[in-house]
């Protein structure tokens, strides 16, 4: 059975024009990412990884090339189909957590939107071990407990797609671990992963590894197809 992709990129450029001169992020970028999966994207510091995300997102026009979400080309569509496709399948995590610090957890989540009752609120955040926290402010949480608000706010409407942005950056390598949990939880129910990173402590969980170095995506370092990492129980 073929699976359309939920993601494809063609040519993907992305050239940033600044006060001296341009600079190129992403460069012909190719990508499919299929529909139930956990992509990694590693890259050093500079290479495009957020420029891809935000650009998947639909929240950065490309400078050259297409992204067909769910086989319709983002960039082609109105600006409003594109701010609708966004709101109704995709969720983001920052590595800062971007978290809005006047608001307590229960209203950060219901940020994210969605029609959920209240006790579906509660559920979510039972289910990321925040039991017991739903009125603290983010300045009364651990960094792991808020970007399990961060994550609960990506998931309260229920996505198909979760676009992660070095999620793990902040976090010792307990709460890491949690997160990672969850995103492949996420992704065992059905959901798919883009997640950028500039370390590895995602490939466990990942089915699938990228590299982007210089703009350009590639399967690993040498070019050579990864091979199909094993999900930790
Ligand atoms: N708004 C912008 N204007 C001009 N240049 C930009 C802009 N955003 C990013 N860049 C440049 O584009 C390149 C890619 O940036 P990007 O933020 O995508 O990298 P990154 O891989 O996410 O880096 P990091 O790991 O540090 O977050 C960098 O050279 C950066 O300086
Ligand atoms: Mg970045």
């Amino acid at each position: 059975m073929v699976t359309e992709p939920i993601i494809t990129t063609r040519g993907l450029t992305k050239t940033y024009a600044t006060r001296r001169g341009e600079i190129s992020a992403l460069h012909k970028v190719d990508l499919d990412v299929a529909p139930g999966t956990f992509t990694c994207v590693h890259g050093p510091s500079g290479s495009g990884k957020t420029t891809l995300l935000l650009a998947v997102g639909g929240m950065l026009h490309p400078s050259s090339g297409s992204i067909q979400f769910l086989g319709r080309d983002l960039y082609a569509m109105a600006r409003s189909d594109r701010a609708k496709v966004r709101s109704e399948h995709v969720g983001f995590v920052f590595q800062l957590f971007h978290l809005v610090p006047y608001l307590d957890v229960i209203e950060n989540v219901r940020l994210g939107g969605g029609d959920g009752s209240g006790d579906d609120v509660r559920a979510l955040l039972r289910d990321l071990g925040l039991e017991g926290r739903e009125t603290h402010r983010p300045s009364e949480l651990s960094a792991g407990e808020r970007q399990r608000v961060a994550l609960g706010r990506a998931l309260v409407r229920r996505p198909s797609l979760i676009l992660a942005d070095e999620p793990t950056g902040n976090l010792d390598p307990e709460n890491s671990v949690e997160v990672l949990r969850h995103l492949s939880a996420f992704r065992d129910a059905g959901g798919t992963v883009l997640m950028v990173s500039h370390g590895s402590d995602a490939d466990a969980y990942a089915d699938r590894v990228l590299h982007l170095r210089d703009g350009s995506v590639s399967e690993d370092a040498s070019g050579a197809p990864s091979a199909v990492a094993g999900r930790p129980t």
